[in-house]
């Protein structure tokens, strides 16, 4: 597929108003996106497991203009209030999706979302917010355009989500999702999230995700700035090929089961995603002592028991403690127990691998 196919040839019935709602996940990249090129496209391939709990929230309310615009007309609320801050973040976006989307300029929209994260908690919700933005869109277009398959409408719409947040586009569909065109996974491609498509050992089913609020400050760094960091990186070439290769050892690895080199290849990545930003230029430190102290417990509890838990970092402080279900009570004794000096405020959020977004009444 290419990026023309998205492109609709017309509609076939028109929606005067109406409103749908998404309930879309987070998602925990095992193998990590960083650096792009294009318009959102992947420097590249990623593998995520979809989360559960961490979600957004959205309904979009629809109401035919009786003359298109030139602007998009929209309003935004978070948890219930105006939020004006979020329009230029979504002005862009709907400018992005514009000619996959030719009806957007039809109709005025009211977006009302909510997370279930606090919004300080230094959870990004991007992921999860453009993917319920993308699947209420999709819905509308759902309506006008007669009919579109099941697989068509997910398809484009991890496309659309990918085009406001890349990472969003993982966050569409469960359980394992791959982003990003590798030579080995059939089906990958630069442009959507698919489902990964080889065998996956029970236990990696069962995975955990704790997520301790070591530190809720604002990002230091905006994830633009950050993938933008990449370019002219003096390691990107060799990082963009050593994501590659990791996603072609963990196939063999989910497929086995084995968690010990699944933790390898795991942290390897966090630490990895984290070398990149302390290298770049202009150059960041976005762990807190915290996370050290919280990676250094992990792996002296690791040793003493043989718990096959690790963690993984995403751009920012917060430490995703991850763990087959079958040790939930081993490794929760340990966070409640080890590491409650460093989670802010007794916060942290139990996650689990989840299954995608749904849609609500
Ligand atoms: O989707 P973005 O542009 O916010 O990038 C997110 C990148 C990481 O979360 C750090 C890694 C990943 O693959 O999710």
């Amino acid at each position: 597929m290419t990026e023309q196919d998205f492109i609709p040839s017309g509609y076939e019935a028109t929606a005067t108003s109406g409103s749908f709602t998404w309930r879309a996940p987070s998602n925990i990249a095992l193998v990590k996106y960083w650096g792009k090129r294009g318009e959102q496209l992947p420097a590249n391939p990623s593998v995520s497991f979809t989360l559960d709990a961490c979600a957004t929230t959205t309904t979009l309310r629809y109401k035919k203009r009786e003359y298109p615009d030139d602007d998009f007309g929209f309003e935004l609320y978070l948890d219930g209030a105006v939020k004006d801050s979020f329009k230029p973040k979504i002005n862009d976006f709907f400018h992005r999706i514009g000619k996959y989307m030719p009806f957007l300029k039809h109709y005025h929209f009211t977006i009302e979302t909510s997370n279930s994260f606090p919004h300080s908690s230094g959870i990004a919700s991007s992921a999860s917010g453009m993917s319920a933005l993308a699947l209420c869109l999709m819905s509308l277009e759902q309506e006008i355009s007669g009919n579109i398959t099941e697989e068509d409408f997910f398809r484009k719409a991890s496309f659309i989500a990918r085009l406001g947040s890349g990472s969003a586009c993982r966050s569409i569909r469960g359980e394992l999702v791959v982003w990003g065109s590798h030579p080995e996974i059939a089906g990958s491609t630069d442009l959507y999230g698919v489902a990964y498509p080889g065998k996956v050992h029970p236990v990696f089913r069962t995975y955990q995700d704790t997520i301790l609020l070591v530190d809720r400050g604002e990002k230091q760094v905006s994830s633009t700035a950050g993938h933008g960091l990449m370019h002219g990186h003096p390691f990107a070439e060799r990082r963009f090929a050593q994501a590659s290769e990791n996603l072609s050892a963990l196939q063999q690895v989910l497929e086995t089961g084995d968690t010990e080199a699944f933790i390898a290849i795991v942290e390897r990545e966090a630490l990895t995603l984290h070398a990149m930003m302390m290298t770049g230029k202009p150059y960041f430190i976005l762990m807190s002592p915290a996370t050290l102290d919280v990676i250094r417990k992990i792996w002296s509890f690791r040793k003493e028991t043989g718990v096959p838990v690790c963690f993984t970092l995403d751009a920012g402080a917060n430490v995703h403690v991850l763990y087959p279900e079958s040790e939930k009570e081993a490794v929760m004794e340990f966070i409640n127990n080890e590491l409650v000096a460093y989670y802010e405020k007794g916060h942290y959020i139990c996650d689990r691998i989840g299954g995608g977004a749904v849609a609500l009444p």
